[in-house]
């Protein structure tokens, strides 16, 4: 018989890499919530040992674009066609409970097959351990289709493809909200203990994070009829999160607080309302991260400039960076937009850069094909 306990700490866990705030850290409630009305929903834990429903599962996690701005730490959305994909294998050469990482593809050799040391192994056992899984071992395998390091969330999307995999191995009994929480295990000993990459790249769509402690989610919906595209420009140039968030301020002034607090409001209202020229103006808006961020990232002022005069309705750093975000409601503007940016990089940073136009995913992490026993 299956039993519900409120989610608690894993014990596997207690030696990140990071020190968090302790109080940030394993939430015992999560609430879960859409359209600004949220709905509580606790965590749960079945301790049943249930029995894998298939013999593989392949998912699907989309890239993500974090902080939107003055979003930092709160805000993120998901970005379709493009993401990272794992495949876990019920494995008998695995022990019982435990996970393996038999291959990896495209990272360049740069990522672990270490499962500890790994986004997708970490959060691939967080599922495990969170469904009670004891009798059965599983291998993954790692297909990176997002750039390590670039502000495109691709720790978060190998660690919210790992746990929809397992989820759904075994007859998707945990909620989005369990799925975000393991996928964060490996996301604070990666890079930081922030949700803002994972929940969208679960739950698809803005997806704001109100609070950490306990962990409550927020699904923005965009308006369906409205035409959302982001210009994405990825330059090669590494920007690791961790670094990235060493140069952050401990203290801030209250004018800029009084600023960034009334930019993030006016985000979230022009996401709702599908207010184009609000949201770009939002976006732009970051005094507090940004200014230190910014500097680090060759060209990146020039590119935002570029972005702007190019018709975009506003521009900032993806994440940690050090991709560039802009925004349109124009496809074809978009192209254009993103050539500007790509000059700018080389010219005013000496970095080649790539550039895409993508749209908001809406859908997040999915299974896309399972394997019977
Ligand atoms: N909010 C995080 C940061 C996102 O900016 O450090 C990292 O992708």
């Amino acid at each position: 018989m299956a039993i519900t306990l409120l989610y608690q700490p894993l014990p596997f866990f207690s030696r990140s890499v990071e020190k968090p705030n302790p109080n940030l850290r394993f939430p015992a409630a999560l609430k879960f919530g859409g359209g600004g009305s949220a709905v509580t929903a606790c965590s749960s834990v079945s301790i049943s040992d249930p029995e894998p429903r298939y013999a593989s599962v392949k998912s699907f996690a989309p890239a993500t674009v974090a902080n939107l701005g003055p979003g930092f730490d709160f805000l993120g959305c998901a970005v379709d066609g493009i993401g990272d994909f794992v495949t876990a294998r019920v494995d008998p050469g695995v022990r019982p409970g435990k996970v393996s990482i038999a291959e990896i593809s495209g990272a360049g050799g740069k990522l672990s097959k270490d499962p500890l040391w790994n986004c997708a192994g970490i959060a691939a056992i967080a599922a495990l351990q969170m469904l009670g899984v004891r009798s059965v071992g599983l291998s993954l395998s790692l297909e990176k289709g997002l750039p390590l390091g670039s502000g495109l969330g691709s720790s978060a999307a190998s660690a919210a493809a790992a746990a929809v995999a397992v989820n759904e191995l075994f007859g998707a009994r945990l909620s989005a909200s369990d799925l975000v929480l393991a996928a964060l295990e490996s996301e604070s000993k990666v890079s930081g203990y922030h949700a803002d990459n994972v929940a969208p790249s679960i739950m698809g769509g803005f997806v704001l994070i109100r609070s950490y402690n306990p962990l409550d989610l927020i699904r923005l919906k965009f308006p369906q009829d409205k035409n959302l595209f982001f210009v994405l420009v990825n330059p090669e140039f590494e920007a690791p999160t961790k670094k990235m968030r060493a140069v952050l301020p401990a203290e801030i002034t209250m004018a800029d607080h009084i600023w960034n607090s009334s930019q993030a409001g006016a985000l979230v209202a022009s996401v709702l309302q599908g207010d184009l020229p609000g949201l770009g103006k939002a976006l732009s808006s970051d005094k507090i991260v940004e200014p230190r961020r910014s500097p680090l990232i060759p060209g990146m002022e020039a590119v935002k400039k570029a972005a702007i005069d190019g018709g975009a309705y506003g521009c900032t750093i993806s994440g940690a960076g050090p991709t560039a975000v802009a925004v349109t409601d124009d496809e074809e503007r978009g192209k254009v937009i993103g050539e500007r940016m790509v000059e700018a990089f080389l010219r005013e940073g000496g970095l080649k850069a790539t550039a895409m136009v993508r749209k908001l995913d809406r859908v997040g992490a999915r299974p896309i094909f399972s394997a019977p026993r």
